[in-house]
């Protein structure tokens, strides 16, 4: 494999202003991340406290092997919605080593409104069995949440995406043989009762635990009886007579320390074994990358220098180096799982976007992950490349990405707009993880573009009906408010916030989150048996 020359003067000052400026994102990202983490209420940490509960972030450190990364999901989920502070959508979820065996975990934080369920809240349970599903995860469930967040529940109940479909999902991976493990250390009320119900194992915490359809205020307006959560559906309950739950912990410690016990007793992962290589550093300090990246989306960079602070080595054997010039494609490896990477370098043309067709069939064929570095403004547009077919090329690359059925893999690095956002594998292509940097924006134009194209469909209709053209201070009115709301809606936090990505991370660290994002993928095996494409357009 040829190693990357990197051309990069650390020394310029065009380095100097870009390495300032994602250091200042970089430091808002840790800063959202430690509020998310946090910034709960006394209140709330008084009473999980005097019930002998432990906070959400212990029950992990318990949970979790000593010295293991956890691959958090959706860690920004909900900021700045709701109230403010429903901070990560009510739940903490992620990939992390039980036992020695990646695992994905779900589990309520209790100190946010009791751990009830916002619609984005269930929103992240469903991406969570997702990624389960995707990937063959064993699931564990924490469980502490006073179920719906009432004031809400009509967005959260009824609809084919909403809390229903977490119960489906379920069963559906309790028949493709995922493990599913529950720990009742808080409520499970009405349709939260079905998470423990539909595990395959359940432990529950004598005194804090409680499993019900209906909790004691319900039981008491509905029938007059009155009845303690524990007496409702403790552990005694529930471990002693109906057999709902299985396993009788004595608290938060004993219940994780039984849930690992349960872990270490599955089946050993059948995990997917690639042409490994043996794992090597980049040449080059990926901190370098904050200076690499143009502080201004729109001033290009080489997209070679990001991956040679990214892949093993730096060594990259680029494929078609000659030809579609701005679309990098190449073979390389990330902690020694070999990858095929695709990385923007410019507007995608016919020529780019046919080499990358072309490289997306080869790595599925040999069973590579691929992973998509995505910086694109789109496809190429105009009279002259309408008449190359560009419509019908970027189809191909669309259609190839689409129906690919290796591991593929995002990071937003910078634009993502239009269609470029789909031919680069965006969420709508199945990438079995999305990461976005904290310089990205994403939309279907820039807001300047979309602002103009609505002053000229105005323009065009005042010319049909013979009347002048709009004035400059008309033309501001209809401009300005969509500049404003692109600008907020393009945000990486805002993307987050919606769960359109699974997280915003740190530049430097794109290598680390990629290969442990790689490494969750081989759970399952690395392609469907059945290969082949759709039609493409010729
Ligand atoms: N919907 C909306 N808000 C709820 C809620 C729900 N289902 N359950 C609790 N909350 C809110 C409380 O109003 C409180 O808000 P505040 O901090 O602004 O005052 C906060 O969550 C914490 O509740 P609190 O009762 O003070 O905490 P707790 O730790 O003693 O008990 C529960 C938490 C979840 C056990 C308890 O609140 C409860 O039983 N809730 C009702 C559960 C239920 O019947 N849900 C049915 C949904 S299908």
């Amino acid at each position: 494999m040829s190693i990357i020359e990197s051309r990069i003067d650390v020394g310029a000052e065009e380095y100097r202003q870009n390495f300032e400026k994602m250091s200042s994102l970089v430091a808002d990202l840790k800063d959202a991340l430690k509020q998310a983490r946090e910034e709960r209420s006394d209140k709330a940490r008084q009473r999980v406290a005097e019930v002998g509960k432990l906070p959400v972030r212990e029950r992990l450190d318990l949970l979790l092997d000593r010295n293991t990364p956890f691959l958090e999901i959706g860690a920004l989920a909900a900021k700045d919605m709701y109230d403010g502070k429903v901070h990560g959508a009510g739940s903490v979820i992620g990939i992390g080593v039980v036992e020695g065996r990646e695992v994905i975990v779900n589990a309520n934080d209790p100190m946010i409104k009791g751990g009830t369920i916002y619609p984005l809240g269930v929103k992240k349970s469903l991406r969570a069995q997702k990624i389960a599903m995707e990937n063959r995860l064993p699931t564990i469930y924490l469980i502490d949440s006073g179920g719906a967040f009432l004031p809400m529940q009509s967005e959260i109940f009824p609809d084919e995406d909403d809390g229903g479909r977490i119960f489906y999902n379920q069963a559906v991976m309790s028949k493709m043989g995922i493990p599913q493990i529950a720990a009742v250390m808080g409520l499970c009320t009405a349709g939260g009762a079905y998470i423990p119900a539909m595990s395959d194992e359940v432990v529950h915490v004598r005194g804090t635990g409680a499993i019900f359809l209906g909790g004691p205020p319900l039981v008491l307006a509905a029938t007059g009886e009155e009845v303690t959560a524990d007496e409702l559906g403790g552990a005694d309950v529930h471990c002693r007579e109906s057999g709902v739950s299985d396993y009788f912990a004595d608290d938060d410690p004993h219940a994780i320390a039984i849930v690992r016990e349960l872990v270490r007793n599955l089946p050993a992962a059948d995990k997917t074994r690639l042409s490994m290589r043996e794992p090597r550093p980049p040449r080059y300090d990926p901190t370098e990358i904050y200076g690499i990246v143009s502080r201004d989306l729109k001033t290009p960079y080489d997209v070679r220098e990001i991956i040679a602070r990214i892949v093993d080595d730096s060594a990259f054997t680029e494929f078609k180096a000659l030809y579609g010039a701005t679309l990098v494609c190449g073979f390389a490896h990330i902690h020694g799982h070999p990858v095929g990477i695709l990385g923007n370098n410019g507007i995608l043309f016919s020529d780019s976007a046919l080499k990358a067709t072309q490289f997306i069939q080869l790595c599925d064929r040999r069973r590579i992950p691929l992973v998509f570095l995505q910086n694109i403004n789109g496809y190429i547009i105009g009279r002259e490349y309408e008449r190359l077919g560009i419509t019908k090329d970027g189809h191909k690359m669309v259609n190839a990405v689409s129906t690919a059925t290796v591991p593929k893999f995002t990071v937003m690095t910078g634009a993502s707009f239009g269609a470029g956002n789909y031919g680069m594998c965006g969420r709508a292509y199945g990438p079995r993880f999305l990461w976005t940097w904290p310089n990205a924006e994403i939309g279907v134009m820039g807001g300047e573009q979309a602002a103009d194209v609505l002053v000229t469909v105005k323009n065009d209709q005042l010319a049909r009906a013979g009347s002048p053209p709009m004035s400059a201070e008309e033309v501001d009115a209809i401009k300005a408010p969509i500049v404003e709301a692109a600008h907020k809606e393009s945000n990486a936090y805002y993307s987050t916030a919606n769960l359109w990505d699974d997280g915003i991370i740190d530049p430097a660290q794109t290598r680390n989150v990629l290969g442990l994002s790689i490494s969750a993928a081989l759970n399952a095996p690395i392609r469907d048996d059945v290969a082949g494409f759709g039609i493409f357009r010729m």
